[in-house]
Protein backbone atom coordinates (compact mmCIF):
# COMPACT_ATOMS: atom_id res chain seq x y z
CA UNK A 1 0.00 0.00 0.00
CA UNK A 2 1.22 3.61 -0.37
CA UNK A 3 0.60 5.16 2.78
CA UNK A 4 1.00 8.72 4.00
CA UNK A 5 2.09 9.07 7.81
CA UNK A 6 1.91 12.06 9.94
CA UNK A 7 4.26 12.73 12.25
CA UNK A 8 6.30 10.67 10.93
CA UNK A 9 9.94 12.20 12.59
CA UNK A 10 8.81 11.69 15.88
CA UNK A 11 8.93 9.13 18.04
CA UNK A 12 6.21 6.44 17.57
CA UNK A 13 5.50 7.47 13.82
CA UNK A 14 9.16 6.96 12.59
CA UNK A 15 8.87 3.62 14.31
CA UNK A 16 6.05 3.12 12.30
CA UNK A 17 7.90 4.25 8.93
CA UNK A 18 10.27 1.98 9.42
CA UNK A 19 8.17 -1.55 10.15
CA UNK A 20 5.84 -0.19 6.92
CA UNK A 21 8.68 -0.34 4.89
CA UNK A 22 9.93 -3.37 6.56
CA UNK A 23 6.57 -5.05 5.60
CA UNK A 24 6.98 -3.66 2.18
CA UNK A 25 4.82 -0.51 1.81
CA UNK A 26 5.24 2.37 0.04
CA UNK A 27 5.89 5.05 2.47
CA UNK A 28 5.11 9.23 2.46
CA UNK A 29 5.80 11.23 5.68
CA UNK A 30 5.54 14.48 6.71
CA UNK A 31 6.22 16.60 9.91
CA UNK A 32 6.12 20.66 10.84
CA UNK A 33 9.35 18.99 13.04
CA UNK A 34 8.21 20.76 16.13
CA UNK A 35 9.44 18.05 18.46
CA UNK A 36 11.59 16.13 16.03
CA UNK A 37 14.54 15.75 14.29
CA UNK A 38 15.06 15.26 10.69
CA UNK A 39 17.54 12.77 11.56
CA UNK A 40 15.19 10.12 12.24
CA UNK A 41 13.99 9.79 8.73
CA UNK A 42 17.70 9.10 7.44
CA UNK A 43 18.43 7.18 10.21
CA UNK A 44 14.56 4.81 9.09
CA UNK A 45 16.55 5.00 5.69
CA UNK A 46 19.40 3.33 6.68
CA UNK A 47 17.44 0.72 8.65
CA UNK A 48 15.33 -0.13 5.84
CA UNK A 49 15.24 -0.65 2.14
CA UNK A 50 12.34 0.70 0.78
CA UNK A 51 10.37 4.00 -1.04
CA UNK A 52 10.54 6.60 2.45
CA UNK A 53 9.85 10.47 0.86
CA UNK A 54 9.66 13.13 3.42
CA UNK A 55 8.28 16.53 3.43
CA UNK A 56 8.23 19.44 6.10
CA UNK A 57 4.49 20.27 6.49
CA UNK A 58 2.09 21.60 8.98
CA UNK A 59 -1.42 20.03 9.81
CA UNK A 60 -2.54 23.54 9.68
CA UNK A 61 -1.27 24.11 5.97
CA UNK A 62 -4.24 23.36 4.10
CA UNK A 63 -3.39 24.21 0.70
CA UNK A 64 -0.27 21.59 1.74
CA UNK A 65 -2.41 19.06 3.08
CA UNK A 66 -4.74 19.07 -0.17
CA UNK A 67 -0.99 19.28 -2.53
CA UNK A 68 0.14 16.06 -0.33
CA UNK A 69 -3.07 14.02 -0.49
CA UNK A 70 -3.09 14.29 -4.22
CA UNK A 71 -0.40 12.52 -4.60
CA UNK A 72 -2.90 9.55 -4.12
CA UNK A 73 -2.76 7.36 -1.29
CA UNK A 74 -4.54 3.62 -0.15
CA UNK A 75 -4.76 5.25 3.75
CA UNK A 76 -3.18 7.50 5.86
CA UNK A 77 -1.35 7.01 9.63
CA UNK A 78 -1.91 10.25 11.41
CA UNK A 79 0.10 10.64 14.60
CA UNK A 80 1.14 14.23 14.21
CA UNK A 81 0.22 16.35 17.25
CA UNK A 82 1.33 17.89 20.64
CA UNK A 83 1.67 15.33 23.38
CA UNK A 84 2.79 17.71 26.97
CA UNK A 85 0.05 17.18 28.99
CA UNK A 86 1.49 20.03 31.55
CA UNK A 87 1.65 22.23 28.56
CA UNK A 88 -1.98 21.69 27.06
CA UNK A 89 -3.01 23.27 30.51
CA UNK A 90 -1.05 26.10 30.06
CA UNK A 91 -1.89 26.00 26.51
CA UNK A 92 -5.34 24.63 25.93
CA UNK A 93 -6.04 27.34 22.89
CA UNK A 94 -2.88 25.91 20.68
CA UNK A 95 -3.75 22.25 21.71
CA UNK A 96 -7.21 22.41 20.31
CA UNK A 97 -6.02 24.42 17.15
CA UNK A 98 -3.01 21.98 16.55
CA UNK A 99 -4.37 18.70 17.30
CA UNK A 100 -8.50 19.39 17.06
CA UNK A 101 -8.20 21.64 13.72
CA UNK A 102 -5.33 20.25 12.39
CA UNK A 103 -7.08 16.85 12.43
CA UNK A 104 -10.24 18.35 10.95
CA UNK A 105 -7.92 19.77 8.03
CA UNK A 106 -6.59 16.49 7.39
CA UNK A 107 -10.06 14.81 7.47
CA UNK A 108 -10.99 17.26 4.98
CA UNK A 109 -7.92 16.74 2.28
CA UNK A 110 -8.83 13.08 2.59
CA UNK A 111 -12.29 13.06 1.80
CA UNK A 112 -11.25 15.82 -1.20
CA UNK A 113 -8.69 13.22 -2.23
CA UNK A 114 -11.33 10.42 -2.13
CA UNK A 115 -9.53 8.62 0.08
CA UNK A 116 -11.50 7.21 3.42
CA UNK A 117 -8.75 4.80 5.41
CA UNK A 118 -7.41 5.87 8.48
CA UNK A 119 -5.64 4.72 11.91
CA UNK A 120 -5.55 7.58 14.37
CA UNK A 121 -3.27 8.04 17.58
CA UNK A 122 -5.47 8.09 20.48
CA UNK A 123 -4.56 7.54 24.38
CA UNK A 124 -5.81 5.60 27.14
CA UNK A 125 -6.25 9.27 28.39
CA UNK A 126 -9.67 9.09 27.40
CA UNK A 127 -10.74 6.81 29.52
CA UNK A 128 -10.24 9.70 31.94
CA UNK A 129 -10.73 8.44 35.87
CA UNK A 130 -10.49 5.09 35.98
CA UNK A 131 -13.14 2.62 37.08
CA UNK A 132 -11.56 -0.70 37.36
CA UNK A 133 -8.70 -2.52 35.94
CA UNK A 134 -7.77 -3.92 33.09
CA UNK A 135 -9.76 -1.02 31.34
CA UNK A 136 -11.95 -2.65 28.36
CA UNK A 137 -12.99 -0.22 25.11
CA UNK A 138 -16.12 -0.21 26.98
CA UNK A 139 -15.08 2.39 29.74
CA UNK A 140 -16.90 5.54 29.93
CA UNK A 141 -14.74 7.84 28.24
CA UNK A 142 -13.75 11.33 29.87
CA UNK A 143 -11.13 14.08 30.13
CA UNK A 144 -8.79 15.12 32.51
CA UNK A 145 -6.68 17.44 31.07
CA UNK A 146 -7.14 19.58 27.90
CA UNK A 147 -4.41 16.97 25.81
CA UNK A 148 -7.08 14.36 27.15
CA UNK A 149 -10.02 16.62 25.63
CA UNK A 150 -8.11 16.77 22.49
CA UNK A 151 -8.30 13.03 21.63
CA UNK A 152 -11.91 12.73 23.11
CA UNK A 153 -12.69 15.54 20.44
CA UNK A 154 -10.87 13.88 17.13
CA UNK A 155 -12.52 10.54 18.36
CA UNK A 156 -16.05 12.05 18.01
CA UNK A 157 -15.10 13.81 14.84
CA UNK A 158 -14.53 10.45 13.70
CA UNK A 159 -17.29 8.42 14.88
CA UNK A 160 -19.22 11.25 13.61
CA UNK A 161 -17.90 11.32 10.19
CA UNK A 162 -17.83 7.70 9.43
CA UNK A 163 -21.61 7.88 10.70
CA UNK A 164 -22.46 10.60 8.07
CA UNK A 165 -20.98 8.90 5.77
CA UNK A 166 -20.46 5.85 4.28
CA UNK A 167 -17.16 3.90 3.34
CA UNK A 168 -14.90 5.29 6.17
CA UNK A 169 -12.89 2.76 7.53
CA UNK A 170 -10.69 4.43 10.76
CA UNK A 171 -9.12 2.38 13.52
CA UNK A 172 -8.64 4.77 16.48
CA UNK A 173 -5.79 2.85 18.58
CA UNK A 174 -5.76 3.99 22.08
CA UNK A 175 -2.46 3.88 23.57
CA UNK A 176 -1.20 2.73 26.76
CA UNK A 177 2.88 3.62 27.89
CA UNK A 178 4.91 3.23 24.88
CA UNK A 179 8.17 2.83 25.60
CA UNK A 180 11.61 1.40 24.11
CA UNK A 181 13.33 1.73 21.00
CA UNK A 182 14.01 -0.07 17.90
CA UNK A 183 16.61 -2.62 18.32
CA UNK A 184 18.81 -1.82 16.14
CA UNK A 185 19.48 1.28 18.53
CA UNK A 186 19.65 4.04 15.37
CA UNK A 187 15.74 5.50 16.26
CA UNK A 188 14.27 6.04 20.10
CA UNK A 189 12.97 8.70 22.19
CA UNK A 190 14.04 11.72 22.57
CA UNK A 191 12.30 14.58 23.90
CA UNK A 192 13.00 18.08 24.02
CA UNK A 193 13.64 19.44 27.43
CA UNK A 194 13.56 18.15 30.61
CA UNK A 195 11.60 14.65 29.90
CA UNK A 196 7.71 14.55 31.42
CA UNK A 197 7.70 10.74 31.17
CA UNK A 198 9.25 8.03 33.49
CA UNK A 199 11.28 5.71 30.50
CA UNK A 200 13.07 8.74 28.56
CA UNK A 201 13.87 10.13 32.45
CA UNK A 202 15.27 6.95 33.73
CA UNK A 203 17.48 6.02 30.68
CA UNK A 204 18.62 9.83 31.11
CA UNK A 205 19.75 9.44 34.51
CA UNK A 206 21.50 6.45 33.65
CA UNK A 207 23.91 7.93 31.01
CA UNK A 208 24.45 10.37 33.14
CA UNK A 209 22.58 13.16 31.81
CA UNK A 210 20.17 13.70 35.22
CA UNK A 211 21.41 13.36 38.87
CA UNK A 212 17.90 10.99 39.68
CA UNK A 213 15.09 9.88 39.46
CA UNK A 214 11.96 11.55 41.18
CA UNK A 215 9.35 8.48 41.57
CA UNK A 216 6.22 10.56 41.90
CA UNK A 217 4.41 9.19 44.92
CA UNK A 218 4.92 6.17 47.23
CA UNK A 219 1.63 6.05 48.55
CA UNK A 220 -0.83 4.49 46.34
CA UNK A 221 -3.01 1.44 46.68
CA UNK A 222 -0.56 -0.34 44.74
CA UNK A 223 1.79 -3.03 45.68
CA UNK A 224 4.23 -1.06 46.14
CA UNK A 225 2.97 2.45 46.86
CA UNK A 226 4.25 3.60 43.28
CA UNK A 227 2.32 4.39 40.16
CA UNK A 228 1.22 1.15 38.18
CA UNK A 229 1.25 1.57 34.38
CA UNK A 230 0.71 -0.51 31.22
CA UNK A 231 3.97 -0.45 29.38
CA UNK A 232 4.24 -1.14 25.43
CA UNK A 233 7.28 -1.63 23.34
CA UNK A 234 7.30 1.00 20.60
CA UNK A 235 8.08 -2.05 18.38
CA UNK A 236 5.02 -3.84 19.16
CA UNK A 237 2.78 -0.49 19.08
CA UNK A 238 4.11 0.19 15.38
CA UNK A 239 3.27 -3.61 14.05
CA UNK A 240 -0.52 -2.91 15.78
CA UNK A 241 -0.66 -0.35 13.30
CA UNK A 242 0.26 -2.62 10.33
CA UNK A 243 -2.11 -4.90 12.18
CA UNK A 244 -5.26 -2.11 11.65
CA UNK A 245 -3.51 -1.38 8.62
CA UNK A 246 -4.23 -4.74 7.05
CA UNK A 247 -7.35 -5.34 8.98
CA UNK A 248 -9.16 -2.33 8.37
CA UNK A 249 -11.93 -3.43 5.90
CA UNK A 250 -12.98 -5.56 9.02
CA UNK A 251 -13.99 -2.12 10.65
CA UNK A 252 -17.22 -0.66 10.64
CA UNK A 253 -17.20 2.86 9.94
CA UNK A 254 -14.95 4.06 13.14
CA UNK A 255 -13.72 1.44 16.02
CA UNK A 256 -11.73 2.18 19.26
CA UNK A 257 -9.36 -0.77 19.88
CA UNK A 258 -6.38 -0.71 22.91
CA UNK A 259 -3.01 -1.21 22.33
CA UNK A 260 -1.68 -2.13 25.87
CA UNK A 261 0.56 -5.57 26.80
CA UNK A 262 -2.05 -5.89 28.97
CA UNK A 263 -0.36 -6.09 32.59
CA UNK A 264 0.78 -3.37 34.72
CA UNK A 265 4.50 -2.62 36.19
CA UNK A 266 5.31 0.01 38.89
CA UNK A 267 7.62 2.90 38.88
CA UNK A 268 9.91 0.64 41.20
CA UNK A 269 10.09 -2.26 39.33
CA UNK A 270 10.65 -0.19 35.85
CA UNK A 271 13.91 1.51 37.89
CA UNK A 272 14.60 -2.13 38.91
CA UNK A 273 14.71 -3.46 35.32
CA UNK A 274 16.15 -0.34 33.79
CA UNK A 275 18.60 -0.77 35.92
CA UNK A 276 18.98 -4.44 35.31
CA UNK A 277 19.48 -3.59 31.47
CA UNK A 278 22.22 -0.75 31.93
CA UNK A 279 24.57 -3.04 34.26
CA UNK A 280 24.13 0.16 36.99
CA UNK A 281 22.18 1.16 39.74
CA UNK A 282 19.87 3.79 38.58
CA UNK A 283 19.65 6.24 41.27
CA UNK A 284 16.01 7.64 42.78
CA UNK A 285 14.03 9.15 45.38
CA UNK A 286 10.88 9.25 46.20
CA UNK A 287 8.66 12.22 45.83
CA UNK A 288 5.61 13.90 46.52
CA UNK A 289 2.89 12.35 43.55
CA UNK A 290 2.68 14.28 40.74
CA UNK A 291 -0.81 16.19 40.72
CA UNK A 292 -3.38 14.24 37.84
CA UNK A 293 -1.81 11.43 38.16
CA UNK A 294 -3.55 8.00 38.66
CA UNK A 295 -2.84 4.79 40.82
CA UNK A 296 -2.80 2.61 38.41
CA UNK A 297 -4.28 1.78 34.91
CA UNK A 298 -3.81 -1.36 32.46
CA UNK A 299 -5.63 -2.62 29.08
CA UNK A 300 -7.93 -5.35 28.37
CA UNK A 301 -6.29 -6.52 25.25
CA UNK A 302 -8.86 -8.89 24.37
CA UNK A 303 -10.44 -6.71 21.88
CA UNK A 304 -6.72 -6.13 20.03
CA UNK A 305 -6.36 -9.85 19.91
CA UNK A 306 -9.86 -10.29 18.39
CA UNK A 307 -10.26 -7.75 15.94
CA UNK A 308 -6.57 -7.32 14.47
CA UNK A 309 -4.70 -10.69 15.29
CA UNK A 310 -2.09 -8.60 16.89
CA UNK A 311 -0.99 -8.65 20.96
CA UNK A 312 2.28 -7.17 22.32
CA UNK A 313 5.03 -9.99 22.45
CA UNK A 314 8.11 -7.86 23.80
CA UNK A 315 7.75 -7.99 27.82
CA UNK A 316 9.57 -5.24 30.09
CA UNK A 317 13.13 -6.52 30.12
CA UNK A 318 13.30 -6.04 25.99
CA UNK A 319 11.81 -2.72 26.52
CA UNK A 320 14.47 -1.56 29.18
CA UNK A 321 17.34 -3.29 26.96
CA UNK A 322 16.42 -1.57 23.45
CA UNK A 323 15.55 1.93 25.35
CA UNK A 324 19.05 1.85 27.04
CA UNK A 325 20.49 0.90 23.66
CA UNK A 326 19.50 3.51 22.28
CA UNK A 327 20.10 5.92 24.99
CA UNK A 328 23.59 4.51 25.53
CA UNK A 329 24.50 4.81 22.00
CA UNK A 330 23.06 8.35 21.11
CA UNK A 331 23.20 10.14 24.68
CA UNK A 332 22.09 13.27 23.54
CA UNK A 333 19.30 11.84 21.36
CA UNK A 334 19.48 13.27 17.88
CA UNK A 335 21.28 16.07 18.22
CA UNK A 336 24.59 14.24 19.20
P1 LIG B 1 6.18 13.00 19.17
O1 LIG B 1 6.08 14.39 19.69
O2 LIG B 1 7.51 12.35 19.15
O3 LIG B 1 5.57 12.93 17.70
C1 LIG B 1 4.53 13.78 17.26
C2 LIG B 1 5.04 14.50 16.02
O4 LIG B 1 4.03 15.36 15.51
C3 LIG B 1 6.27 15.36 16.30
O5 LIG B 1 7.32 14.95 15.43
C4 LIG B 1 5.82 16.78 16.00
O6 LIG B 1 6.86 17.56 15.46
C5 LIG B 1 4.66 16.54 15.04
N1 LIG B 1 3.65 17.60 15.00
C6 LIG B 1 3.02 18.18 16.04
N2 LIG B 1 2.15 19.09 15.59
C7 LIG B 1 2.21 19.06 14.22
C8 LIG B 1 1.56 19.78 13.19
N3 LIG B 1 0.67 20.74 13.45
N4 LIG B 1 1.87 19.49 11.91
C9 LIG B 1 2.78 18.55 11.62
N5 LIG B 1 3.45 17.85 12.55
C10 LIG B 1 3.16 18.11 13.84
O7 LIG B 1 5.13 12.12 19.99
P2 LIG B 1 4.84 10.55 19.91
O8 LIG B 1 5.08 10.00 21.26
O9 LIG B 1 5.50 9.96 18.74
O10 LIG B 1 3.27 10.60 19.72
C11 LIG B 1 2.64 10.36 18.46
C12 LIG B 1 1.13 10.39 18.67
O11 LIG B 1 0.76 9.39 19.60
C13 LIG B 1 0.62 11.71 19.24
O12 LIG B 1 -0.62 12.02 18.61
C14 LIG B 1 0.39 11.41 20.70
O13 LIG B 1 -0.62 12.22 21.26
C15 LIG B 1 -0.04 9.95 20.63
N6 LIG B 1 0.18 9.22 21.89
C16 LIG B 1 1.45 9.18 22.43
C17 LIG B 1 1.66 8.53 23.64
C18 LIG B 1 3.03 8.49 24.28
O14 LIG B 1 3.10 8.23 25.47
N7 LIG B 1 4.11 8.71 23.54
C19 LIG B 1 0.57 7.90 24.29
C20 LIG B 1 -0.68 7.94 23.70
C21 LIG B 1 -0.87 8.62 22.49
N1 LIG C 1 6.72 9.00 36.94
C1 LIG C 1 7.66 9.18 37.94
N2 LIG C 1 8.71 10.01 37.69
C2 LIG C 1 8.86 10.67 36.51
C3 LIG C 1 7.90 10.47 35.49
C4 LIG C 1 6.83 9.64 35.76
O1 LIG C 1 7.56 8.61 39.02
O2 LIG C 1 9.84 11.43 36.35
C5 LIG C 1 5.61 8.06 37.18
C6 LIG C 1 4.23 8.64 37.05
O3 LIG C 1 3.82 9.18 38.27
C7 LIG C 1 3.43 7.42 36.60
C8 LIG C 1 4.42 6.60 35.78
O4 LIG C 1 5.71 7.04 36.20
O5 LIG C 1 3.06 6.66 37.72
C9 LIG C 1 4.29 6.80 34.29
O6 LIG C 1 4.34 8.18 34.00
P1 LIG C 1 4.49 8.75 32.52
O7 LIG C 1 4.55 10.24 32.61
O8 LIG C 1 5.59 8.05 31.82
O9 LIG C 1 3.16 8.28 31.81
P2 LIG C 1 1.64 8.62 32.18
O10 LIG C 1 0.95 7.31 32.35
O11 LIG C 1 1.51 9.59 33.27
O12 LIG C 1 1.19 9.40 30.87
C10 LIG C 1 1.01 8.76 29.62
C11 LIG C 1 1.26 9.74 28.47
C12 LIG C 1 0.23 10.83 28.48
C13 LIG C 1 -1.15 10.24 28.49
C14 LIG C 1 -1.29 9.26 29.62
C15 LIG C 1 -2.61 8.54 29.54
O13 LIG C 1 2.55 10.31 28.58
O14 LIG C 1 0.39 11.59 27.30
O15 LIG C 1 -0.28 8.27 29.55
O16 LIG C 1 -2.89 7.89 30.72
F1 LIG C 1 -2.07 11.22 28.63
Amino acid sequence: MKVLVTGASGYIGSHACLELLRAGHEVVGFDNLSNSSQTSMDRVRGLARGPLRFEKLDLLDKPGLEKIMALGFDAVMHFAGLKAVGESVEKPDLYRRNNVDGSANLLAAMKTAGCRRLVFSSSCTVYGEVKKNPVDESHPRGAVNPYGRTKLDIEDMCFELARAEKGWRIALLRYFNPVGADAGGRIGEDPHGLPNNLMPFVMQTAVGRREKVRVFGADYPTPDGTGVRDYIHVTDLALGHIAALDRLDVFDGAEAVNLGAGRGYSVLEVIKAASKAAGKDIPYEISPRRPGDSAAIWADPTFAKKKLGWSAARGLGEMCADAWRWQRDNPEGYGA
